[in-house]
């Protein structure tokens, strides 16, 4: 038998081999199952040798014993903070001051995102992590080193393959809670009846302030590297800030990959530009770009003003966040009947958009925030998702001079507010929904614009407001109805709708505008009438049946005949259809009412293609799922997605356990991490392109 301490080395140089791997290098090297092995021999061979004992054995990341409080640690080089600036001529401003004192026209900057955590520093002697210590106030911050360990891309020994690595290094950077990680943690924490987030950075915050690592490291943690202090001996060849960071690579230490240099004014606004329009789809949160000089000597030559060095800078973007108060809780009803509670509010600018509404997505929710009427709230709103509300300020809320609230907590009605039919809750089902179906006209109208929206029926300018006044005006019941209009009606209806919003035409240039709009819509609704199969059982807004559904279906039956004939047990023959939405499926088709919308739309000239069925598991993808996340440069997605399931894939949307691989485009997100986390196999565009060719379908 070996020797058990070279037997140890061993196993922590190949343990820490992977997690570098993995963390830094994005690759991951071995599948999850050895790693557990080589951790659980690690284990059992460290207990049985105690003298072998290390601080920075990869075992020592858990199960330290928790402490009462955090010690003090002095900083031995301050912990500076940044000038913060938010318009663009405050940038230009910060340029020229560089360019003047410089005498550089066109200096270089090191750039990088914002990152919305918390800044650290990381002590290493001789290559070992010895402490990890909070900002604090600059000077002096806690000692939060076994919370630190648990974070696993913090690196417990520093890499010498690449060099000498220093006496001591004080390495600063952003200890953050990835979106992944905080969406799991909240989604466990629902389940288990624990406190939930209320956002990223509180997350990081509270998780790196445990006295109990063991919590710590149940919130999983991410970390970045973007400063020195102490260094006791720069490397030669290190006289950039870009440098330092390969360098601070090269020892093992996680860079962000978006880092990178720019030049001049016109460098930085069109980095901060570029990330700007990526903000949602980063992994993490961040709050705005930060540009620094790059190179040593002219940042010496700039100095610093206080705390904050002249030259660095920290360029925001608009907060998602902002407060406001809720004005009234109204009830939506969707196309499914479900319904969902909407918290009217106060108008608020939230990330350059006035919002006045938010969503309260359902019942469960809306207990869960307790939002009242009355209420001062956090809307939130990134990117294009709907605003929510995310948290109430409990302080703010009115109430009475006893102390009780004004408003008693809120609760979903009962009956339909649109058509009275009452409201119910299948078991196990977080929304509760109107029984009306298409008795309820929200719903009639809900499945209208479903109807005609683009990727079903792709009817140009039948929007809301003309679907509102088809079905309250009574030209349409059902979908079908939309193919027996004339411009007459068009012409009727826009009447009608200016009539009842008090807007009087002028007759003759209005109706000359109003002819022209009703004819586009008709000649729309025309060219609708020749269409796909999946299109028109994607537009038929079967519960459950969504564009990947609707393709596989048309795919697997060829034609609407014989899957309007399918029998629940034929149905789960086909490839991912589980048996609730198989049973979705037979009793849609079964209901006599939706036959005849069917019948209705072939009489009133609706055509479709149909074919042979196909349902080779062939291909050299058969059997595979496969996702796609983040941009292609050469194809869209779609195109990518459809070559793909030419040659037998399953395109699917989510990540799960199922996927067999994903193809991470540009700026790829969460998609990517959770695939990483699950050690699913990981394409890049290269790959995609490489494989298309192979099998001719470039
Ligand atoms: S550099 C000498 N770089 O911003 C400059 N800070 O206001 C030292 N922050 O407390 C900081 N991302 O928490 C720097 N890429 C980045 C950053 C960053 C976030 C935070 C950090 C610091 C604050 C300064």
């Amino acid at each position: 038998m070996t020797d058990p301490a070279a037997r140890i080395a061993e196993l922590r140089r190949r343990i820490d081999d992977a997690n570098h791997r993995y963390y830094i290098l994005d690759d991951n090297s071995i599948p999850d199952a050895e790693y557990d092995r080589l951790m659980r021999e690690l284990e059992a061979l460290e207990a049985a040798h105690p003298e072998c004992a290390d601080v920075s054995s990869p075992t020592q990341r858990v199960g330290n014993q928790p402490s009462s409080k955090f010690e003090e640690v002095a900083h031995s080089v301050p912990m500076l903070s940044l000038g913060n600036a938010f318009a663009d001529e405050e940038i230009v401003d910060f340029v020229a001051r560089i360019e003047k004192e410089t005498g550089d026209g066109a200096p270089m900057f090191s750039v990088e995102p914002k990152f919305d955590g918390l800044a650290i520093s990381l002590r290493y002697e001789h290559g070992v992590f010895v402490r990890g210590a909070t900002r604090g106030d600059g000077s002096t911050g806690e000692d939060v080193t076994a919370n630190l360990r648990t974070v696993k891309c913090i690196p417990l020994r520093l890499r010498d393959d690449a060099g000498p690595v220093p006496d001591v290094l004080d390495v600063r950077g952003e200890v953050f809670m990835p979106k992944a990680a905080f969406d799991r943690y909240n989604a466990w924490a629902l389940a288990n009846g624990e406190k939930t987030l209320a956002n990223p950075r509180n997350g990081a915050a509270g998780s790196l302030r445990q006295l109990d690592p063991r919590m710590t490291a149940k919130r999983p943690l991410s970390f970045y590297a973007y400063a020195l202090g102490e260094v006791s001996a720069m490397p030669a060849g290190v006289d950039t800030h870009s440098q330092a960071l390969a360098w601070l690579k090269a020892l093992g230490l996680p860079i962000c990959p978006e880092a990178r240099t720019a030049r001049g004014v016109d460098g930085v606004l069109a980095f901060y530009r570029d990330l700007g329009a990526r903000r949602d789809a980063l992994p993490y949160d961040i709050d705005g770009s930060v540009y620094k000089l790059d190179r040593y000597d002219q940042q010496r030559a700039m100095g610093f003003v206080s705390r904050a060095p002249r030259w660095a800078i920290a360029h925001k973007y608009p907060a998602q966040e902002e407060m406001t108060f809720v004005e009234a809780i109204d009830v939506q009803v969707g196309r499914t009947g479900a319904l969902t509670p909407v918290a009217r509010l106060k108008p608020v600018q939230v990330a350059g958009v006035v919002v006045t509404n938010a969503t309260l997505h359902n019942a469960d929710q809306v207990a869960r925030l307790d939002v009242r009427v009355g209420d001062a709230v956090i809307v939130r709103r990134a990117g294009d998702v709907i605003p929510e509300v995310v948290r109430v300020i409990d302080e703010r809320r009115p109430r009475d001079a006893a102390g009780e609230p004004l408003y008693p907590p809120y609760a979903l009605p009962t009956v339909c507010p649109v058509c009275g039919s009452a409201v119910e809750r299948e078991e196990g089902e977080v929304v509760a929904r109107c029984t009306g179906g298409l008795f309820c006209a929200a719903q009639r109208k809900q499945a209208l614009i479903h109807f005609a929206s683009r990727r079903a029926m792709d009817i140009e300018g039948l929007g809301e407001r003309f679907v509102d006044a088809l079905v309250e005006f009574g030209y349409v019941k059902t979908v079908a109805d939309l193919y027996r209009l004339t411009l007459d009606d068009f012409l009727d209806m826009k009447r009608r709708a200016d009539e009842r919003e008090g807007t009087t035409p002028e007759t003759v240039k209005a109706g000359k505008v109003a002819s022209k709009w009703a004819e586009n819509l008709i000649s729309a609704i025309d060219a609708s009438r020749d269409t796909a199969l999946e299109r028109v059982l994607f537009a038929l807004g079967i519960r459950d049946v969504g564009e990947s559904t609707a393709k596989t279906l048309a795919r697997y039956f060829g034609a609407l005949d014989p899957l309007m004939a399918a029998d629940e047990d034929t149905l789960k023959q086909v490839p991912d259809v589980g048996p609730i939405v198989a049973a979705r499926i037979a009793h849609f088709f079964a209901e006599p009412h939706n036959r005849e919308v069917i019948a209705a739309l072939r009489a009133n000239g609706v055509r479709w293609t149909e074919g042979a069925p196909q349902r080779s598991s062939e291909g050299p993808l058969a059997g595979k799922t496969v996702v796609l996340t983040g941009g292609l440069a050469s194809m869209s997605r779609d195109e990518a997605g459809a070559k793909l399931e030419a040659l037998g894939a399953k395109v699917s949307g989510s990540v799960s356990k199922k996927t067999g691989i994903v193809i991470a485009g540009e700026a790829a997100g969460s998609k990517l991490v959770k695939a990483q986390e699950l050690g699913i196999e990981i394409w890049d565009e290269e790959k995609l392109l490489v494989f298309l060719a192979e099998h001719d379908n470039a």
